[in-house]
């Protein structure tokens, strides 16, 4: 089957297909990276902006990277210096940057909706990286390709999600790409951020750290979004840690050769003790690399190139 997205807004409206395709694309990029010339012709001539309204570390220097692998030309939208501060619109913003002749942008925005609001009024590619407690689709697609690295086929591996579930769009990312691939997803943390209403996405709610990790093939940790939330949905970050914390006690009841992961950035000895961070389980780092590989694979295909020639089309 042809790819026929020009978009990437959500994983919720991704076929199972389409992420296998995209992580097929993000294989044979990764293998590209690993030569010693990484750098592919793909997206010569072609300028990419990455319109980074909220902070990023990650996402931003991934997808930066990405484009430049791709030999496409990157303008970094720097909003502290930019017409925003005056007060121009998001929809200005963006109509300006298309009127500069950009080919594509990369948006992470605060506000739910925006990447798809800017899909409908431009003529080019819009990227989401992350739009408020929405979602961050990429994250999803580099999460659930570490997991296929490290596990095989996800169909019926147990994955548990930890944390701050109702504020993140990565959890709901994460969520809608586990469940088309097959896995079983148990979202576990204090009932304030992780309300029932989540089963209907297709996963399992628990307030039970103990049951929840038991046999789990994965933990994906996630963090505790103060910039969210209008008020405290625990007492302390203390009285958190010491009820959903993971430290090695707990992360014996993961599965054996159970992996841990975390989209980054980490609260260290909050959600996750250091020495699980960054001990033999973690996969944290890994997950950091394979984003630039998987951002690759959005951005060409979205470009308009198609899954089974990446390979032909990207060799020196
Ligand atoms: N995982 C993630 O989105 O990290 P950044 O906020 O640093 O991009």
């Amino acid at each position: 089957m042809t790819w026929n997205r020009r978009h990437l807004i959500t994983i919720e409206e991704l076929s199972l297909l389409e992420i296998e395709q995209i992580h097929a694309t993000a294989s044979a990029f990764k293998k590209i990276l690993q030569r010693n010339v990484k750098k592919v012709p793909a997206l010569r001539g072609k300028t990419i902006v990455n319109l980074f309204l909220e902070p990023s570390t990650r996402t931003r220097m991934a997808f930066d990277m990405a484009a430049k692998r791709l030999s496409a030309d990157v303008i970094a939208f720097d909003a502290a210096s930019s017409s925003t501060q005056k007060g121009e619109t998001l929809r200005d913003t963006a109509e300006n940057i298309q009127a500069l002749n950009a080919d594509m942008i990369v948006i992470r925005h605060a506000a739910a909706g925006s990447p798809l609001y800017l899909s409908k009024i431009l003529d080019i590619p819009v990227i989401n990286a992350g739009d408020g407690a929405h979602e961050h689709p990429t994250q999803g697609l580099l999460d659930t390709f570490t997991m296929k690295e490290h596990l095989g086929s996800l169909r019926g591996r147990k994955v548990a999600i930890l944390g701050d579930i109702l504020f993140s769009r990565v959890a709901r990312s994460n969520i809608y790409a586990l469940t088309k691939m097959g896995a079983r997803v148990t979202l576990v943390g204090p009932s304030t951020l992780v309300p029932h209403g989540f089963t209907t996405l297709g996963a399992e709610v628990s307030h039970d750290l103990k049951s929840a990790l038991a046999d789990a093939d994965v933990v994906m940790l996630l963090r505790i979004q103060h910039e969210r939330q209008g008020h405290r949905h625990f007492p302390s970050l203390g009285e958190y840690t010491s009820m959903f914390g993971l430290n090695k006690t707990r992360a014996s009841w993961l599965s054996p050769n159970a992996i841990i992961m975390h989209p980054g950035p980490i609260n260290r000895g909050v959600e996750i003790d250091s020495e699980l961070a960054d001990g033999d389980r973690s996969v944290i780092l890994e997950q950091v690399t394979n984003g630039i590989a998987v951002r690759m694979a959005v951005l060409y295909l979205c470009a308009g190139h198609q899954p089974e020639h990446v390979i032909s089309s990207t060799e020196p």
